[in-house]
């Protein structure tokens, strides 16, 4: 047997590390490291490309580039071939000894390497949920033609897919998405909106990069979830639930025509689910420690409070309108959660950009790369828009 090609995108990030850790705990007789994408974090990178030794690296600039050569010649490590930006990403995605693609980068930067990857019929994996809510269409479109699997790395999606396997889908009622609730599940609705960044990145069960853990913190990232669930598995809005669970060990669950709910449970560590999507169909025998349920003295579910977290009403707006709309509302997130990260708005600013920016947007369908890019920039520029007044003191709603 030979080992299979891995490219990562995003190797550097908190899923890109985790994935490197699975990849090595399964032995490089299964998985070999072929192509490695990071944006900054050069000294990470250095390191990854001394223990995994790929074949193609890139970073976000030339800026970067410089420093990486800087650091390799330093340290005495033969230097790969380099690359930058998004002509490096779609190389990395694209490498011809990659057989599967871990797509791991945050936001809409990942967009065009995944489809590219998806296109090129590698099996992706798929972390970054934003790249489906932007263009779930396309993606799913170009999985079909080339016959490329797409699998969830996303616990709860990941989840889903086990629940799912085997079951045969008119008989499967309903999906349900679990979160945990994020820091503010008890906070009433003036206190959330005064949050600091501090508070909203101290999230209760999972330890993760920046801007999923304001999403989760707003609940936008539940919201992105049930757009990322819809395209994955073909269920409607109203066939797609979520349920607050505090403890996060139940990842999501699915409900059968005759009443049967099927869950999965697991430890709150994402290699579980890396694994599984590198795996597929096979199951191999992991390091980490199984769920101890005799240990868990209560699991708990309670009803998600769309008043106090106006996102996920947002997200399941944007699907049923459907066309652009999403990718707009990703794109207003993604300034927003960003501007909330350097201060700049509060916590309680989030939605209502979001919500302005969703009001002005004339959807369109989605028929091509270039609708979809269109949407992402003038949905950006409008937030960016909204931000500056907020920032300069003017009153969103008279502007
Ligand atoms: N973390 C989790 O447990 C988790 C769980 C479920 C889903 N997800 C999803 O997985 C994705 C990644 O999340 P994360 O938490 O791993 O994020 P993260 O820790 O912030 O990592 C993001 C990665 O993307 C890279 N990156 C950023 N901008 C880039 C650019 N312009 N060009 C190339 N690379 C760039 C970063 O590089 P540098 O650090 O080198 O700048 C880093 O390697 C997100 O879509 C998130 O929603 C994450």
């Amino acid at each position: 047997m030979s080992a299979r090609g891995i490219a990562i995108l995003g190797s550097t990030g908190s899923i890109g590390c985790n994935s490197l850790r699975v990849i090595e705990a399964l032995g490089a007789e299964r998985f070999k490291v072929v192509a490695l994408a990071a944006g900054r974090n050069v000294k990470k990178l250095a390191d990854q490309i001394e223990r995994f030794g790929p074949e193609l690296v890139s970073v976000e600039s030339e800026e970067s580039l410089a420093e990486l050569r800087r650091e390799l010649s330093a340290r005495g490590i033969s230097s790969p071939r380099l690359s930058v930006d998004e002509v490096g990403l779609v190389e990395v995605a694209t490498h011809d000894q990659a057989e599967c693609v871990i797509s791991a980068t945050v936001g809409a930067v990942g967009f065009v390497p995944t489809l590219r990857a998806l296109e090129a019929g590698k099996r992706v994996a798929l972390a970054n949920k934003e790249t489906l809510v932007m263009a779930g269409e396309l993606m799913t479109r170009a999985a079909a033609a080339s016959g490329a699997e797409l699998l969830p790395v996303d616990s709860e999606h990941n989840a889903l897919h086990q629940c799912l396997r085997g079951e045969k889908r008119s008989e499967v009622r309903r999906i349900v998405l679990t979160a945990s609730g994020g820091p503010f599940r008890k906070r009433d609705k003036q206190g959330i909106a005064k949050a600091t960044v501090a508070e909203a990145m101290q999230h209760p069960t999972w330890n993760m990069g920046a801007k999923i853990t304001i999403d989760s913190a707003t609940l936008m990232n539940k919201g992105l979830e049930v757009i990322e669930a819809h395209w994955l598995f073909g269920f409607s809005p109203d066939e797609i639930g979520i349920v607050v669970h505090p403890e996060s060990v139940v990842h999501s669950m699915i409900e059968l025509v005759d009443g049967s709910i099927i869950a999965q449970m697991g430890v709150t560590d994402m290699r579980h689910a890396i694994q599984y999507a590198l795996t597929y169909p096979e199951r191999h025998p992991s390091s980490l420690p199984p769920l101890d349920l005799a240990k868990l003295a209560s699991l708990n579910f309670e009803q998600p409070d769309l008043e106090r977290f106006p996102c996920v009403g947002l997200a399941y707006r944007a699907l049923r309108t459907g066309g652009t709309l999403p990718a707009a509302m990703n794109a207003a997130n993604e300034e927003a959660v960003h501007a909330f990260i350097d201060e700049r708005i509060g916590f309680g600013d989030i939605p209502r950009i979001i919500a302005e920016v969703m009001d002005r947007h004339q959807p369109a369908p989605v028929t091509n790369l270039e609708s979809v890019l269109h949407a992402d920039s003038s949905a950006r520029a409008a937030a960016r828009l909204a931000i500056g007044r907020l920032t300069t003191g003017t009153n969103l709603s008279a502007a």
